[in-house]
Formats: C-alpha cells, structure tokens, sequence
C-alpha cells in the first residue's frame, strides 16, 4: 500500500511502515514492517491507516497477523491524528484477539504506543541487542523519578523476558528470532474457525520411554527437570517453550503428539519445588486462554507442592491471579488431558487441570498424591496436641507423616472416587495421551451464553 506521508515536513514516496502478506509453509499471513529511515518509524495517522488495512484484511480473511517493531512511536509532528493512528490499531488489535493469532517482533525501539499494540497481541518476540521495548524511556524517567537505567536493562529482550514477561522469547539473531516466528506459526490454527494443522513425523504413537520410570524421584521433594518428561513423550522430543526464562516454576509451550498440535502446562518441580506463584498462574493461565481460543488441546503435567505461601503474595494479590488459572481451566473447551506425575496438592491440585475443571481425561502415575495439604503440614494441624505430649515428637511425628501418606496420599483412593480415569505405568503415558487426544478429536463442549466472562483481571 502506498500512502504519501500527510504531515509537514516530510517529503517521501511513501510511509514509516511496509505492509503486505506472503505464505508461511503454504499458508496466508499478513506483515506489517517499521521504516525507521523514515522519521525513525514513527506512527502518523497514515502508518496507523496502513496497519488497520493489513489488519482488517487478515481478520476478514482469517490469517495471522506479524507486526515487526522497530518504531520511535507517535510522530511528534502529527500531534492527535497520530494517536488516532494507535487508537484505531489497539481497537483491532482487541477485535482481531481469539479471532486470529497476532503476533509481535520486537527488532528495534518500540516506545510509546509502539509498545502497547505489542502488549495486545498473543506473542511476543524480541530480538536481543536490538530489540527494546517500553512506554517511556530511560532519559524520561531521570526526569520524573531520578532514576538511572540503560536502554538495554530497561526494556532489552533479556529484560523483556526475564522480568516482566512482556516477551514470550528472548533469540539471538534477526533471522533466527524470524525462524522461530515461522515455527510457532507451524503450531496453530490460521484462525479460531480451524484446527491447526496436522503434521505427523513418523515418531512411533505407542513408543514406550523407560526412562519415565526412574526420571522422577520417589521422594515427593526431591527436584527434577520436568522438560526432560515433556522431551520424551511428545512427537520427537520437539517442544517449544514459551516464557523460558519467565516463572521458571511453571513450564508452557507447543508440541505435538501424533501429529497433532497439543499445549503443554507443566509445575516444574526444579525452581520453587513447583509451587504455583502470582506470575506462575498469570503465565499459564495466559496460555491455556490461548490454546483454548485457538482449538488445541491443553496436556497438564502435574507434580505441585501448592500455591506459594508468603506475605509478599499475599500482598501481591495471589487469590486474584491465582484464581486466574482456575477462571482459565473451567471455561476451556478444547479437549483437556492431565497426568499426576507425583504430588499434586490442595488448591494447586484444584487449579491445575483437575476433575473439578471439566477435564476430559486425568491419569496419575503410581506415585500420585492428592492430599489436602502436604503431610508434613497436614500432621503438624491435625495431631498438634498429641506432638506435643509425645515421649518422642520426632519419631513420633515421622510414624505419623508415612501414616498419613499411606492412607491419604496414594493414587487408588482418588482413582476409587473418580478424581483419576486411570492410574497409568509411566512408560506408557505417551500412548494414553495420544489415546486421550483420538477419542477427544470430535468433542464439542459450549458455556453458558454469556456476554463474556469477568475473570479476576
Ligand atoms: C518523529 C521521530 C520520533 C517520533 C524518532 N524520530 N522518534 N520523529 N516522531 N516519535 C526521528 C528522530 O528525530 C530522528 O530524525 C530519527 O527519527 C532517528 O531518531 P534518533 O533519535 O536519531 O535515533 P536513535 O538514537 O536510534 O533513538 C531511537 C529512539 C529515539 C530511542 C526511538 O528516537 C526516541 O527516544 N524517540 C522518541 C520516543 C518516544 O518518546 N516516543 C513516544 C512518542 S509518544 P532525524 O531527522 O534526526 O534523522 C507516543 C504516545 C502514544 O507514542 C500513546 C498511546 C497510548
């Protein structure tokens, strides 16, 4: 599209910002591309025109949409009508959420309103060293708080990444962060109306992983890395992860299993013994709101202590985003699949896929259990008076804990009262998921009708 820029002062052919569509692995996508030679890809009221034009043309015609920042934000010159330009793409950009995937590349500066469009996409790449992304840069604030920070430490990819979440993916290299655009596009649907696309890889739906037997400590505290079960039972250990490096204890992403395009939700036991804190609910619940718009199937690997205790997540307001994966879970419709790899407590157990928020299929792995709270919380409550007249608290206490484990944590009880469809040899979990997912492929599940949910924002 080419649109002379309006305002004063400018004299070129065309604007600040390329748009058009192309096909990624044979599918339509529609990009829109920053000119920072241009006024340093400020946003005029006719870059916001050409935007909104790719952008309605990729929903009327249900194809993702890629917007590649490198933007210095509102054209100082154009005064209100730039901001018209913005307003009119963050209103698409909230239309165009759950219709079809957008998402963001963050090469270059993005300040102003060049970050709030990013912040209502789905996804959001940044490129490191280059990329920086947000709302008012280090020399406004000296001016307003004194404080000192460099460009890099205030919105680099890394920072993106690490502290605020902002970006789902922190890649080295302009082509590389490109390449795995293209591969998260592999993943989904072009739109909520598909399924995303089938691509099976001849990875044996029925291979049996040995490993699964010893990759996960008996002991309920001992840590481990839960990607090495992700590895083994999706299709060729291909999983990309999204959010890496933020909320460590909660691991998402895409995979496939038999071809088909699968979230996977994961407590991930090495950081923070897996508990479930503020950002860990924000993030998956984030992402299983996504898979749910967008027709995949949510996998749910389950080994949690609970939700983190501590005044600073009190404070912070975990019952609000805590809630936030319970809002997430209940309403999802896609097919919902969760396997108890060992601990799975309280309200975590609640939250993290269980019967309770209509999943399809639950399995637990011999060494699942599903306390209340922990054994050795639950004894302390429980047998207070008596600890405290025992000739030997401690022995005493220990007989109690493996008690309480024998009786209450163990997965046939939850199994008899229909908490568990299976409990399941580790070895063949890839087998029972792919199952799981066959017998799903037609489900059709609806809420009530409803404007829209209020979740606890
Ligand atoms: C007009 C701009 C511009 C802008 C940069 N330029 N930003 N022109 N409007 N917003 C021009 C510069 O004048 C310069 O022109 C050229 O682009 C390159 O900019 P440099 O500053 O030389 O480049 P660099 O050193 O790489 O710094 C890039 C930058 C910096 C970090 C992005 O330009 C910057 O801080 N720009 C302003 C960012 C900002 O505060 N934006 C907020 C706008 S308000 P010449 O002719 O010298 O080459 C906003 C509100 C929206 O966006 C609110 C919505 C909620």
């Amino acid at each position: 599209m080419l649109v002379k820029p309006r305002g004063p002062g400018v004299d070129s052919p065309t604007e600040a910002v390329v748009t058009g569509w192309g096909k990624v692995d044979g599918r339509p996508a529609y990009v829109y591309s920053f000119d920072f030679t241009l006024l340093g890809g400020s946003l005029s009221e006719a870059v916001g025109e050409k935007i909104s034009k790719v952008m309605n043309l990729a929903m009327s015609t249900g194809a993702p949409v890629i917007g590649i920042q490198d933007s210095g934000g509102a054209r100082i010159q154009d005064g209100s009508e730039a901001l018209r330009g913005y307003g009119d793409i963050f209103c698409l950009n909230v239309l165009a959420s759950g219709v079809i995937p957008q998402l963001t590349v963050i090469m270059g500066p993005s300040a102003g309103g060049g970050a709030y469009s990013p912040a209502l996409t789905d996804f959001i790449f940044a490129t490191e060293g280059s990329g920086q992304m947000y709302i008012t840069g280090p020399d406004v604030i000296r001016a307003v708080t004194g404080e000192e920070v460099t460009h890099e430490e205030l919105g680099g990819a890394h920072a993106l990444a690490s502290r605020s979440g902002v970006a789902h993916f922190a890649i080295q290299g302009e082509e590389e962060t490109l390449a795995e655009v293209r591969r998260l596009l592999s993943f989904l649907p072009s739109n909520n109306a598909e399924d995303p696309p089938l691509m099976p890889s001849g990875d044996d739906p029925d291979r049996a992983e040995d490993d699964l037997l010893t990759l996960v400590p008996a002991e309920p505290n001992r840590p481990y890395d839960v990607r090495e079960v992700i590895d083994r039972i999706v299709d060729d250990g291909d999983f990309m992860e999204v959010h890496e490096l933020f909320a460590a204890n909660m691991v998402v992403g895409f995979a496939r299993m038999a071809g088909q395009s699968v979230g996977i939700v994961a407590n991930q036991p090495m950081v923070l013994a897996g508990s479930i804190d503020i950002n860990a609910s924000r993030k998956a619940a984030r992402f299983v709101r996504f898979c749910d718009a967008f027709n995949i199937p949510v996998v749910t690997l389950v080994d949690t202590p609970g939700y983190l205790p501590g005044i600073t997540q009190e404070y912070g307001g975990i019952l609000t985003h805590g809630a936030k994966l319970l809002f997430a879970y209940s309403e999802a419709t896609v097919p919902k699949i969760t396997v108890v790899l060992r601990k799975a407590v309280g309200g975590a157990y609640l939250a993290m896929g269980s019967k309770s928020m209509r999943t399809d299929m639950n399995f637990g792995w011999p060494t699942t259990e599903i306390p209340v709270m922990g054994p050795e919380g639950a004894v302390n409550v429980v047998y207070r008076e008596e600890l405290a007249n025992a000739a030997d608290p401690a022995a005493r206490r220990a007989e109690l804990i493996e008690e309480y484990r024998q009786k209450l944590a163990n997965p046939y009880i939850a199994a008899g009262r229909g908490f568990l469809d299976d409990v399941i040899d580790p070895r063949h979990t890839r087998r029972k998921i792919i199952r799981a997912l066959e017998m799903l492929r037609n489900k059709a599940d609806h809420n009530p009708p409803k404007k829209h949910g209020n979740i606890p924002l």
